[in-house]
């Protein structure tokens, strides 16, 4: 177990990494997560050695609540924080949901710009003041560890902005965030606003100044740079810079910029960077929020070398075009794993070494004999093979409707149809056959006949796990009921038999949401 040094602790260089994948991620439309995913999430944040996890806004939705008190009671090294605006009631329902916390924070915010103290909030700067006041005071009654946000800090007006900051360490934050939250500034204005208010707040030396950049104008990691170069010495950010708009600041970035340019910025994290291909992967299947190949440090090109002169280059030395190693992100070279004839005892060595060491002896052998099957249709089974695959086995075991089998023709001559079976509550249903406009649609359709429902699809999404054309497809699809979005995974060689195993991924969330708003309305 790792054990992360407390803030007061940390040398001055320390940078404090604060993801808010699971809560300000979490507000893309369309990136709506389970507490079983954020779970999985959480748990590999903090094994990457992330300091504080935003785990969500407790007093959102009954959801958002049960996350935090969830992710609270797993989580045991990073500080587990919960958002909360500076109202009695969001503060103490945060307290509620973080009390089986080790280490916890509420993070308490208040607009403070002219604009949104007058359009939003409706109320005067001195009243404004006032809240910060009652609203951290009141936090710190009930945890050590209070953060406290000026919401539009970057359009706050300096000497107000100081006067908010001084009176929120004084109620007792240790904390003091400072967002970009319309992703506004530019970095030498940014970095700018943070020294200043350092300088000039006079109990400043009693919290650790935070920055918070969305990235609107695609300056979110320039600006949270900018800031900790002038003081800042905690970064908020999300992985694959997930977040309302266009994102927060990517945090494998800002952190690989900390790494790979010590030499300009001598600060340092306590993340490790071996992770970070994981976390990203793992995000992006989960949310079906793909990364663009051309991605900083996890896009699938950043460390493809297409050209002749760049491959010449680096066969004489890596170092000519390439400035951080893809190991040192946790990009192992395509490795080779397993063939058919590897036993169950070196698959599940296999998990382990991918981060898969919780997972439960009907998962792993669920997960074995699709490998197996896997294994007897592709020549080379990579680890990307493996987790695409063991991703779409992990907590579906209990899943009411399960896939059993699909054929389809499809074709120029048509009709096509599907014939597809699954089991519903452990019972199997008569085979359904469904045509449609394409496959894809035939499949859609069958699910529908075998289980009707109302959801929108609104999202159908495939990628190939790897390269070639016996690569598994990865189909993300992404269903909508009663304003409710759910996103459902699944991975195969055969992309319709993907396609259906996702759609029904999706229709399972869907009636687990169902069954916790409204228990009457469980039947199809
Ligand atoms: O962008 C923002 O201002 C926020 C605050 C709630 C911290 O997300
Ligand atoms: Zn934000």
């Amino acid at each position: 177990m790792t054990v992360t040094t407390p803030v007061s602790q940390r040398p001055a260089d320390r940078v404090v990494i604060f993801d808010t994948t699971l809560r300000d991620g979490e507000q893309s439309p369309g990136a709506s997560m389970n507490l079983e995913e954020k779970l999985r999430i959480a748990l590999t944040l903090e094994e990457m050695g992330v300091d504080v996890i935003e785990a969500g806004f407790p007093i959102a939705s009954n959801g958002d609540f049960e996350c935090v008190r969830e992710i609270g009671r797993v989580v045991k090294t990073s500080v587990v924080a919960g958002l909360s605006r500076a109202a009695r009631m969001d503060i103490d329902r945060a307290a509620e949901a973080l009390q089986y916390a080790e280490r916890r924070r509420i993070h308490t915010f208040i607009s403070t710009s002219p604009l949104h103290m007058k359009y939003k909030l409706q109320m005067q700067p001195d009243a404004v003041v006032q809240a910060i006041a009652d609203s951290v005071g009141h936090a710190r009654t009930l945890v050590d560890d209070v953060e406290w946000s000026a919401e539009d800090g970057s359009r706050t007006e300096p000497d107000f902005l100081c006067r908010c900051v001084e009176t929120a360490i004084k109620a007792g934050a240790t904390t003091i965030n400072i967002p970009d939250t319309v992703g506004y500034a530019v970095p030498e204005e940014y970095g700018a606003l943070i020294r200043m208010v350092i300088e000039r707040v006079p109990n400043s030396d009693k919290a650790v100044f935070s920055v918070h950049c969305h990235n609107d104008l695609g300056l979110a990691v320039a600006n949270s740079l900018a800031g900790v170069a002038n003081g800042a010495r905690q970064v908020e950010c999300t992985i694959n810079g997930l977040g309302e708009r266009a994102g927060n600041a990517a945090l494998e970035e800002i952190v690989m910029a900390l790494r790979t340019r010590h030499d300009a910025m001598p600060y340092t994290t306590g993340v490790r960077t071996e992770h970070i291909t994981r976390a990203s992967r793992l995000v992006s299947t989960i949310t079906g929020f793909t990364v663009q190949p051309n991605k900083a440090i996890v896009g699938t090109n950043a460390f493809a070398h297409e050209s002749g002169i760049h491959q010449d280059g680096m066969l004489k030395h890596a170092g000519t075009y390439e400035i951080m190693t893809p190991e040192s992100v946790g990009l192992n070279r395509s490795t080779l794993v397993m063939g058919k004839h590897s036993g169950r005892a070196a698959f599940r060595a296999k998990l382990k070494e991918l981060g898969y060491e919780e997972m439960g002896d009907n998962a792993v052998n669920d997960a074995f004999r699709r490998f197996k099957d896997l294994a007897d249709r592709k020549k080379d089974v990579f680890d990307e093979d493996i987790v695409a695959l063991v991703d779409d086995e992990v907590g579906r075991q209990n899943d009411r409707i399960q896939f059993v089998s699909l054929q389809v023709v499809a074709g120029s001559k048509g009709p096509q149809h599907a014939v597809l079976e699954v089991e519903v509550d452990g019972k199997a249903c008569a085979p359904v056959v469904s045509f449609g406009n394409g496959p894809v649609d035939a499949v859609f359709n069958a699910i529908k006949q075998a289980f009707p429902h109302e959801a929108r699809l609104q999202l159908y999404q495939v990628q190939a796990v790897t390269a070639g054309t016996d690569a598994q497809a990865e189909v993300t699809v992404r269903l909508e009921e009663n304003g409710k979005t759910v996103n459902g995974q699944g991975a195969d060689a055969d992309t319709l038999v993907a396609s259906a195993r996702a759609y029904i991924h999706a229709l399972n969330k869907l009636l687990v949401k169902r069954e916790k708003t409204a228990p009457a309305a469980l039947s199809a």
